[in-house]
């Protein structure tokens, strides 16, 4: 009897020690590397690992793993430096009630730099994400590998590189950058689907200033060689900036509404107010009368889309061609479209690539395609030929070829050359192709074409003007059937909403093969 009751008493102790011990580590991981390291942090304006965390996701939804998990490196000394949970807080939680993966780099430990066991938590939640089929979102702020694992840590990142790329077109990916990403730790990033970036505190680049400086003898500050200005307009490695970390991880929010949890799930639809079933007469006037002239192409995308709500990507770097998420009837499309207003709405290189990558993503992810026509070709030049053009055109052609996905388009205006047929036409499997009265759909502009056919002419004004009549119209490409109609653009919204009801039930799948060989 005595020895029961000492047994139990004995028991109920040693449970409340360990009691006390999880509620001790629990608080020691909620508190990173320590106040003194957080101070740190918001004095350079950016949030915790945990405070990011917190305002990203749907308020008390948040499942961490792996609190008590601990380095388990000796060298240097650093066996006398633990902190619960390492560099990185990983979990589970809900974004508009709908699940997520996330991993947030604590900078305030270890200057959030990657161990083995960092690695891990990272690669638990992307097998997670996986299996259940969610979105992966990583907030990098990381001074990259930790130093002191050597080895260890670079094979820690080999196998995030791994899953990045096996899970790549299975779940959406998502980066968003909010403090240092350097060396080989960029390349994570990278092979997600998109990468956000905060200004000012954030940069993004394989070696450093100092090392430029002593390879190179170049002086490039860290903002200038990697910051978000630098990513977003020149390199085009990043999609969008933004000014805090609030605005980020808010504007991320609903940025996820627009796209679905997995390759196996449809696009996201959400209730839709705005009326689809009338004109919007602005259309008819958006077109300037004079055919050279520039106009916005972003007035018609804000036109037709619900709520004149558009998720531009990419809106500084190759400002030639607008991409991004809008939604018709409250279905997710993306958009791409061609911009009159920035070299005359030309491809070349930059665009291609922008335009091919985000064609691909919605393909993978069933996101049907809207897609806005005028384009006056190919850029011409000795430096887009000798930088391949060919090459990186053709990854358009490839993207828009292959897609699966409900494809519509309509011409607005010019629709010349190659630049035609890759512009998601009738030939590329193009589901419905409708032009506006002032298309012209022809092999080239009507200067051109009579420069090349009448080049003894000195006054060729007759010739211009009859190849306009022939081609500077939709008429000839609806005779064949390239167009399926022509159309009055007040008409645009309502069609294209009524379309993509219809193609809501489309089946195509390409030939069953191991993968395709896009012109990279
Ligand atoms: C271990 C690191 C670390 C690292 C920073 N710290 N980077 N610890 N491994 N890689 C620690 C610092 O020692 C410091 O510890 C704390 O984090 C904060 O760092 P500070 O330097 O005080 O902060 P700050 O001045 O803001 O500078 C941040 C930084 C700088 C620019 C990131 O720390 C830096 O240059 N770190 C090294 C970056 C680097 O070269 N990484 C390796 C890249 S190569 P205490 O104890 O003082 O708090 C790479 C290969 C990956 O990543 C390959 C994958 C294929």
């Amino acid at each position: 009897m005595f020895r029961s009751i000492l047994r139990r008493f004995s028991t109920a102790v040693k449970t409340n020690k360990v009691t006390q011990k999880i509620k001790e580590i629990r608080s020691q991981s909620l508190l990173g590397g320590g106040q003194e390291k957080i101070k740190i942090q918001h004095e350079k304006g950016k949030l915790t690992a945990r405070e990011r965390i917190s305002l990203f996701l749907d308020e008390g939804s948040f499942i961490e793993y792996d609190m008590f998990v601990e380095h388990t490196c000796s060298n240097f000394g650093i066996d006398k430096r633990k902190f619960p949970g390492d560099s990185v807080v990983t979990g589970q939680g809900l974004v508009n009630g709908r699940p997520v993966y996330i991993f947030s780099q604590d900078f305030t430990v270890f200057g959030g730099s990657l161990s083995t066991v960092h690695a891990q938590k990272i690669c638990k939640i992307m097998d997670k994400a996986v299996l259940v089929g969610a979105p992966v979102i990583g907030l990098s702020d990381s001074g990259g590998a930790r130093i002191q694992e050597g080895v260890d840590s670079l094979a820690g990142y080999a196998d995030i590189f791994q899953r990045n790329v096996l899970a790549s077109g299975v779940i959406p990916q998502i980066s968003m950058i909010m403090g240092p990403c350097a060396g080989g730790a960029v390349y994570s990033p990278a092979l997600t689907d998109f990468i956000f970036m905060v200004e000012e505190t954030s940069f993004l680049f394989v070696t450093g200033p100092d090392v430029i400086k002593s390879v190179n003898n170049e002086d490039v500050s860290q903002e200038e060689l990697g910051g978000a200005e630098t990513h977003t307009s020149i390199s085009g490695n990043a999609h969008k900036s933004f000014k805090h970390d609030v605005e980020a991880l808010l504007q991320l929010r609903d940025f996820l509404g627009y796209l679905p949890q997995s390759c196996n799930h449809p696009a996201p639809v959400r209730a839709c107010d705005d009326p689809c079933d009338v004109d919007v007469p602005g259309l008819d006037k958006i077109i300037p009368t004079e055919t050279s002239a520039a106009y916005d192409i972003l007035d018609v995308v804000l036109s037709v889309v619900d709520e004149r709500e558009f998720f531009e990507i990419m809106p500084n770097y190759a400002k030639n061609i607008v991409i991004g998420f809008g939604r018709m009837n409250g279905q997710s499309v993306g958009f791409v479209a061609n911009q009159p207003k920035v070299a005359a709405g030309c491809l070349d290189i930059n665009a291609s690539v922008k335009a091919a990558r985000f064609v691909r993503f919605c393909d993978a992810f069933n996101i049907p395609i809207i897609t806005f026509v005028d384009v006056p070709g190919f850029l011409p030049g000795i430096n887009q030929e000798h930088s391949g053009i060919i090459r990186h055109g053709a990854k358009l052609l490839f993207a828009y070829a292959e897609a699966t996905v409900p494809k519509l388009t309509v011409i607005t205006r010019k629709a010349y050359g190659g630049a035609y047929d890759v512009m998601s036409s009738k030939h590329l499997r193009g589901d419905v192709n409708y032009a506006w009265p002032s298309a012209e759909i022809a092999v080239m502009g009507a200067r051109g074409a009579v420069s090349v056919l009448h080049k003894d002419k000195s006054d060729v004004t007759e010739y211009v003007n009859e190849y306009t009549e022939k081609f500077g119209t939709p008429i000839p490409a609806a005779q064949r059937g390239f167009i399926d109609d022509i159309i009055e653009p007040r008409t645009t919204r309502w069609r294209l909403c009524r379309d993509l009801k219809l193609l809501e039930t489309k089946k195509l799948t390409n030939l069953p093969r191991k993968h395709g060989n896009i012109p990279l």
